[in-house]
């Protein structure tokens, strides 16, 4: 999990310098949910006279519930995704019906409700209930991966799982709602999306992880899925009685510096696998295909596929110049092998 600094002094600089937003002054969960979903694609200026006019019209839950959807969609009308309205008005009377009208107090009874995800469900038992919850959205994993210098793609699910038990570690139990809306402030604010952010204001700026090492530009990284780089591999694990043939890979780039198996840069069957042990001078026994895997980097994707190849003793004189032969148990004490070969390892 990657490590935060202390947080405690955003709620003071939240305090002081928090802008006045109207669901900032309410504790009702019905606004503060309403709030919510406006805010999701919609920027916070925008977002205001929307709200005000939607909550005149539809006050509480039961008016949501009952509301025509002609009369709802004119009340979002110019919002956009208009999904949202309706997933609005689904959990409403999943409200009525189930709740007997009161907004449920728990995160899971929350999360379970139509339109209402991690975020939200977060969002809404932090700042009207003060439960401990995180609400991470953009802003917050922004803030926390230039905080703690966090290198992996904000936009894998598994980065936004781990960021988000690091904030749950760190919210003050009896500050959580003003927590979570500070660290929502900073980023909207200071640790801002676009261009460089305003660390000179900034109440964290001394326990910055990225600004001490001057990466606040790098970071957060996002990839999009499709912009990664897709190479086929194929790993031959090369085997001489009990040891195998290792390689180091080079002393820059990716992976650079740790041992792998021979691997080769395309995809091959066994019989093109024989082949090329045999261009090699080596003379195959025995080969076993071992399955396909992949592994995801930052930029990059590998498509695996494995095979044992079983070499006769004589062999070991002619190994290409950089393989060395290792037993199992000095590769486990001694060569340090990328993750990105684990599901070829047991063969190792
Ligand atoms: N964006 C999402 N939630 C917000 C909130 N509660 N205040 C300001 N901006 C937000």
């Amino acid at each position: 999990m990657p490590h935060l600094p202390d947080l405690t002094p955003l709620l003071s600089w939240y305090a002081a310098h928090k802008r006045d937003l109207p669901w900032r002054a309410t504790k009702d969960p019905y606004r503060i949910w309403i709030s919510e979903i406006m805010l999701q694609q919609t920027r916070v200026e925008a977002v205001i006279p929307y709200y005000h006019r939607f909550l005149a019209a539809l006050p509480d839950i039961g008016s949501l519930a009952r509301v025509e959807e002609t009369e709802l969609l004119k009340l979002w009308e110019g919002l956009g995704y208009y999904s949202r309205a309706r997933n609005l008005q689904r959990a409403a009377r999943q409200i009525m019906a189930e709740h007997g009208g009161t907004f449920p107090r728990s995160y899971e009874e929350i999360r379970a409700l139509p339109g209402i995800g991690d975020y939200t469900a977060g969002a809404i038992a932090a700042f009207a209930f003060g439960l401990p919850c995180p609400a991470v959205d953009g802003n917050v994993l922004r803030v926390i991966s230039r905080l703690s210098c966090y290198e992996k793609n904000i936009l894998d699910s598994s980065s936004k799982k781990e960021l988000t038990e690091a904030v749950r570690s760190t919210i003050p139990r009896d500050a959580a709602g003003d927590f979570g809306q500070s660290l929502i402030e900073l980023g909207a604010t200071v640790c801002v999306p676009n261009g460089a952010p305003h660390c000179d204001r900034c109440p964290l700026a001394n326990v910055c992880a990225a600004r001490r090492e001057g990466r606040t530009r790098e970071l957060p990284v996002r990839i999009k899925r499709g912009s990664r780089r897709k190479e086929e591999r194929t790993v031959l694990i090369l085997r001489i009685g009990d040891r195998v043939a290792l390689r180091q890979r080079p002393r820059s780039g990716l992976l650079a510096g740790l041992f792998e198996p021979l691997t080769l840069p395309r995809l091959l069957d066994a019989n093109e696998v024989g082949e090329e042990i045999s261009a090699l001078g080596l003379t195959p026994l025995h080969i076993t295909p071992l399955g396909e895997a992949k592994h995801i980097f930052t930029h990059i994707e590998w498509q695996m596929t494995g095979y044992e190849v079983i070499l006769d003793d004589a062999c070991e004189r002619r190994l290409p110049e950089g393989l060395l032969l290792a037993e199992r148990d000095e590769i486990d004490r001694l060569f340090p092998l990328p993750s990105a070969y684990r599901a070829y390892r047991a063969f190792m």
